[in-house]
């Protein structure tokens, strides 16, 4: 499904990504673990199409996202994954439901499905009493969920999350994760950036990263 194959990121004064290899195959679950600075949120945005390598490729059903034009990816990113953000990345002054809402505005679906599925996602991830809310009065762990439901709402076939349970409590910590093991169940691929052991053990594999490179792959 993911074929990331020899990717190089660099920034002005260092190389935040060197040299990485690796494939997710279909519905699987990767875990991506290391620790501060060793790459992972960049590794995470150029396999998402997000950042642009320096060299490298990323194949997702065969097709090399990098060397598709802009707009196309743009597309093809709307329509085949969904990313949860390190800091949420939602819209404070909008409601949770409109948060939840701007992917398929993008898509191009009609008023009544997009109320349609934003209620379903929302019942499916617990979120259904706090829709008319505006982001930016929610919780920590109400945010993590909008954006979550908001990465979700399109059916992507991959979820890329970037530490989603990094600012949380544990015990909403483990709704997080039990709410992507259940996503799992649906056939969905995920990469999820974790600090954390115990999340990362849940996965089907563990990725290590240091200083930009793999250093360990535990299947
Ligand atoms: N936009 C940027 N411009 C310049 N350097 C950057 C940029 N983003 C990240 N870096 C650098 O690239 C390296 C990797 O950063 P990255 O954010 O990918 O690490 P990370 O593993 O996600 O860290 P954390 O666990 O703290 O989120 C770091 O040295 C960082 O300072
Ligand atoms: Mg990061």
């Amino acid at each position: 499904m993911i074929e990331v194959q020899d990717l190089v990121k660099k920034y002005a004064d260092c190389t935040a990504v060197n040299n990485v290899s690796f494939s997710v195959g279909k519905g699987e679950f990767v875990a991506v673990t290391g620790r501060s600075g060793s790459g992972k949120s960049t590794l995470l945005k150029c396999v998402s199409g997000l950042l642009t390598p320096n060299s490298g490729s990323v194949l997702i059903d065969g097709r090399n996202i990098h060397s598709l034009k802009a707009a196309e990816r743009s597309v093809f990113r709307n329509k085949t994954a969904g990313y949860v953000f390190q800091s949420y990345a939602l819209e404070p002054k909008y409601t949770a439901f409109e948060n939840i809402e701007i992917p398929m505005l993008i898509g191009g679906v009609s008023k009544s499905a997009r109320r349609k599925r934003i209620l379903e996602v929302s019942e499916f991830i617990g979120i259904s009493e706090i829709l008319k809310k505006q982001a930016e009065t929610l919780s920590g762990g109400e945010k993590q969920r909008v954006a979550i439901a908001r990465a979700l709402v399109n059916s992507p076939k991959i979820i890329f999350a970037d530490e989603p349970c990094g600012n949380l409590d544990k015990k909403t910590s483990d709704a997080v994760m039990n709410l992507f093991l259940e996503i799992k169940k649906l056939g969905t691929t995920i990469v999820m950036v974790t600090h954390q052991r115990e999340d990362a053990l849940k996965a089907d594999k563990i990725i290590e990263m240091l200083d930009g490179e793999i250093i360990n792959e535990n299947i």
